[in-house]
């Protein structure tokens, strides 16, 4: 069985659907760790009832960004997971740690990547007009959300759609597409070839 820990920032709405993923025998993994760099996230709360145990590395406490990110590498090592699932944290992850973990980090991101990078993505897809949204998992690289993609789901956008419409349509849409594509990996489905990953 693999150890998965999850990393998230806030609500935690993904980290909820990956925990009942793996209660309901959808994903053949254990769930081994939260980390959030937020005190204040709603993630911890699921964790707890969960009974998932809990890291925090409270962002605001640390002097500056590397030294931040040396104590969330050591808490990633200690972790000792096969994958980190990045569901909702909302910074960008230093190129110390993702060397550390080639091939063992994952992100969802609420767009068609390589469309609408960074925050606020289903603002600019809606400010851009996109008949189509969604949501993508990939592989997390040095880049900005462009890592090798795992899976894609399509989304409609609708005329009347304001940002939380769409939020909320492609949420439901990310809580099947990461469960999914945590199963791929813990099947050791997944193989990336440069750019590419592809599903055996
Ligand atoms: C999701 O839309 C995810 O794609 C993005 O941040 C949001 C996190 O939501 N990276 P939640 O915390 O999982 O509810």
């Amino acid at each position: 069985m693999k150890r998965i820990a999850v990393v998230a920032s806030g609500r935690g709405s993904n980290f909820q659907a990956v925990i009942d993923a793996i209660r309901n025998g959808k994903v053949p993994a254990e769930c081994a760790a939260l980390i959030t760099d937020n005190p204040k996230a709603y993630a911890l709360e699921r964790a707890r009832k969960a009974g998932v145990p809990c890291r925090i590395i409270d962002y605001a406490a640390f002097p500056s960004r590397e030294v931040y990110e040396r104590a969330l590498l050591a808490t990633m090592q200690e972790a000792n997971a096969d994958l980190f699932v990045l569901a909702g944290y909302m910074r960008i992850l230093g190129a110390s740690i993702v060397m550390a973990f080639p091939g063992k980090i994952i992100n969802i991101h609420p767009a068609l990547l390589p469309c609408f990078t960074g925050l606020h993505a289903q603002r600019q897809a809606v400010q851009h007009g996109v008949k189509v949204a969604g949501c993508t998992v990939h592989f997390v690289d040095e880049s900005l959300d462009g890592g090798p993609i795992i899976l894609q789901k399509c989304v409609p956008v609708l005329d009347s759609d304001d940002e939380d419409a769409l939020a909320e349509r492609i949420l439901s849409h990310e809580h099947q597409c990461l469960p999914e594509s945590i199963r791929l990996f813990c099947e050791d489905r997944l193989v990336i070839e440069g750019r590419k990953v592809r599903i055996i």
